[in-house]
């Protein structure tokens, strides 16, 4: 337990003694705030919601309430107008925070709330023979932090790789192949070929519109499992996922399942039926449709008029399919913005189907990839392609170590831990529906708010652990004024939040609480380290200060890796 929540147990304690009874400590616990300056107090308690139930004036409240706090951690407890000022002792709560770290390692901050549930979580999910998007980059690495955060508050996480494997665009490509493909060329090549087997298609079909009935048809027969159809969509989607899998592997993300949405190819009529059975289906323009406009959406389309199923359609499947198969607590689709529309359709459409539980279903948005100022756009010219982007982070960074520090041990897999981190912490350091600007110099640099930033701090404190050998698992007493610095102090109080910062971030799926929490606690320790002197202190000293270096170590590293970022000891 955290020293507020020690505080607040506390107060809510006095509380009951003087009467009254509807402020438990997690009420109160919500109602501390942090005094304006530190003189004032660590923590402060307002009053002034007690006023009706006391029917006293806040200031005599906290006159009286002050009288009844005292204790571990509490160093005096003073009432100031309609407030009680706590002061912490500030010896027993960095011994207590450090302890609690030391002792429970990699676990510290975790917690039970999830009780072993599952989440599916749908991720990356990117569209088999295209490129891999900016887009489907942001929702690999959100969607993989959200992920690990589940996991740490207790519930098991079910990574679900959405792939777009299904849809009209295949029967179009499988014609495109059969007039023009080059087998040997989409071996060797393949989201490159097949992308532009796919322009082509698009280009010959303006003058010749004949085309598109020709897709439209190979699809049906893709879905009606035409053997030559089939044949060519697995090689389309082998061949593409291999390229993917490079990707995820540099990246270090890995998959429950990569049930994309063909897999729901023979569990659609299903749902057709249901809704046809509850009575949601509507005809429009040959076309059957669920009417939303109770909701001010337009309708969803669950079947074309030639009888082909659509993307929303494999979404019902697939939510149907999650709820059986998985039971979630929550299911979490991490999609970028542009597919609000889309999700509250499908949500809405579950509740008039009458499913209770699609009220746990959340749509998780985020922005844009913008480069200068503009949509980064796999279309055409425009490619970045993502395998190029964390091939040039990763060689950015070797470039960097062979001028810093040329001798060390394991160069490629530290560069590409930092490239890597680069990329993936510069995307989650903001809140995800902000955009991103991509920039080369803002993610790559060794300071700022940055992914190496960070990595760089944790090297530096594990470095120091060494030059001062420390000694892991000695019982940790600290030396006496060894941890009084307002340097050490502003180390111990973020220490002491990690947990806190966690249910938030999970609570919002919002890794980007991780992210600057990182930040700050790498700040807050580079400081420590500037003025604070550790290695020429004598025994005690020394000691109880590198006890505080190494909690500080384990929540960067457990920090870095919720975000999927290593943390290399040496760099
Ligand atoms: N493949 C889709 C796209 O690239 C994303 C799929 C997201 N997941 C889902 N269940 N709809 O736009």
């Amino acid at each position: 337990m955290g020293y507020k929540q020690q505080a607040a147990e506390k107060i809510a304690g006095a509380l009951s003694q003087m009467g009254v009874d509807n402020f438990d400590s997690e009420t109160v616990y919500g109602m501390l705030e942090t005094p304006p300056n530190p003189e004032m107090g660590d923590i402060a308690f307002p009053c002034f919601q007690l006023a009706k139930a006391l029917r006293k004036a806040p200031p005599m409240i906290a006159a009286e309430l002050a009288g009844q706090i005292s204790g571990t951690p509490l160093r005096e407890v003073k009432a100031v107008g309609p407030y009680v000022n706590l002061f912490l002792d500030q010896q027993s709560v960095a011994a207590q925070v450090i302890g609690t770290i030391l002792e429970q390692g990699g676990t510290y901050g975790s917690s039970a709330v999830g009780e072993g549930r599952n989440v599916p979580i749908d991720l990356s999910s990117p569209n088999i023979a295209k490129p891999f998007s900016m887009g489907h980059l942001r929702s690999t690495v959100i969607g993989n932090a959200i992920a690990n955060i589940m996991e740490k508050q207790g519930y098991k996480p079910v990574r679900i790789n959405h792939l777009g494997d299904w849809g009209t665009q295949f029967g179009k490509l499988i014609v495109a192949y059969r007039l023009w493909g080059d087998e040997a060329k989409v071996k060797a090549e393949p989201i490159k070929e097949l992308l532009s087997l796919y322009i082509r298609f698009h280009e010959e079909a303006e003058n010749d519109p004949a085309l598109e009935d020709q897709g439209r048809e190979w699809f049906k027969k893709l879905e009606d499992g035409d053997e030559e159809a089939q044949h060519l969509w697995k090689w389309f989607r082998d061949e593409s996922l291999k390229e993917f899998m490079k990707i995820y592997e540099l990246m270090n993300v890995s998959f429950d399942s990569t049930n994309g949405e063909a897999f729901y190819n023979d569990k659609m009529d299903r749902v057709v039926t249901l809704l046809e059975e509850k009575g949601l289906l509507s005809e429009s323009d040959g076309a059957l449709v669920v009417n939303l406009d109770e909701y001010d959406m337009p309708p969803s389309l669950i079947k074309k008029s030639d009888g082909a199923t659509l993307y929303a359609t494999r979404d019902l499947a697939a939510a149907l399919y999650r709820h059986e198969t998985y039971d979630f607590a929550k299911a979490v689709y991490v999609v970028g913005n542009e597919q609000r529309l889309h999700f509250q359709q499908l949500f809405k459409v579950l509740e008039k189907m009458g499913y209770d539980w699609a009220r746990n279903m959340h749509h998780v948005p985020f922005g844009m990839m913008l480069k200068d100022g503009k949509k980064m756009s796999t279309r055409k010219g425009k490619v970045v392609l993502l395998e190029e982007v964390l091939a040039q982070a990763i060689a950015d960074v070797q470039k960097v170590i062979e001028e810093k520090n040329p001798s060390l041990a394991n160069k490629e897999e530290v560069a590409r831990q930092v490239g890597v981190g680069a990329v993936i912490f510069h995307d989650l350091k903001n809140f995800r529906l902000n955009d991103v600007n991509f920039s080369w110099e803002e993610m790559l640099t060794f300071e700022g708010e940055t992914g190496p930033y960070v990595q760089y701090s944790h090297a530096r404190a594990c470095s120091l652990l060494r030059k001062g050998n420390y000694q892991p698992g000695a019982a940790v007493s600290l030396a006496e004024g060894a941890l009084e610095s307002k340097e050490a102090w502003a180390v111990i109080t973020l220490l002491n939040n990690f947990p806190e910062v966690i249910q938030r971030a999970a609570d919002n799926f919002d890794p980007s609480q991780i992210g600057k929490y990182v930040i700050d606690l790498a700040q807050v320790f580079n400081k420590f380290y500037a003025n604070v002197r550790i290695l020429a202190e004598e025994e005690n000293i020394k000691a109880s200060r590198l006890a505080l270096v190494a909690a500080v170590v384990v929540v960067l590293k457990e920090g870095l890796r919720l975000l999927g970022l290593a943390a290399p000891e040496e760099m």
